[in-house]
């Protein structure tokens, strides 16, 4: 697959997932019933499919190839600011692990802390993405060598194998079983 299709796809399951976080937060925000085993299979999604699956691709592979093209001071900002942005989101994730545990056993300031985290998320997912499938990309598809986009393809490819072969139907099919449970 081309490996910007192959960005743009994982975009478009991101988005699913924003649409279920969604709903998921305003679940917890009205008192409705949450199972602990969503709020978890939410939080692996955000973590392993968004960053791991995800932003490595651009952190490890596609930035730094685009670095190696251009030494334009805008690209260079606009990647700071990705890359800055998922430092954010991971920590986002980070919160949503540590205060589970006491909103589940209905601390209230531990269920607010969950809702606003969920909330800057959602802020800075979406413009995020939207930087990026309209910004950066279609510069890529026009700064890259055919030769180097294809290695970038095997290099996708490649990583998603490691993470585990059905990557990619594992978390599609997770998030839909979450959108017809939640
Ligand atoms: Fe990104
Ligand atoms: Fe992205």
């Amino acid at each position: 697959m081309q490996p910007l299709k192959h960005l743009v796809m994982e975009h478009r399951l991101i988005s699913k997932a924003v649409t279920v976080t969604k709903t998921f937060r305003d679940r917890i925000d009205t008192g409705g019933p949450i199972r602990p085993k969503q709020y978890w299979l939410l939080v692996d999604f955000w973590s392993t499919y968004a960053d791991i699956v995800h932003h490595g691709k651009e952190e490890q592979q596609l930035f730094p190839t685009l670095l190696d093209y251009t030494k334009s001071s805008e690209f260079g900002a606009t990647i700071d600011k990705l890359v800055e942005e998922h430092m954010y989101l991971l920590g986002y994730i980070g919160e949503l692990r540590r205060f589970a545990r006491p909103m589940f056993t209905g601390d209230r300031p531990a269920r607010e802390r969950v809702i606003q985290c969920l909330d800057k998320y959602l802020r800075l997912i979406e413009p995020h993405i939207q930087l990026e499938d309209e910004k950066l990309f279609p510069s890529v598809a026009n700064l890259l060598p055919e030769k180097k986009l294809n290695t970038l393809a095997k290099e996708f490819k490649a990583m998603d194998e490691r993470t585990g072969t059905k990557v990619q139907s594992y978390y599609s099919n997770l998030v839909e079983q979450l959108k017809k449970e939640v």
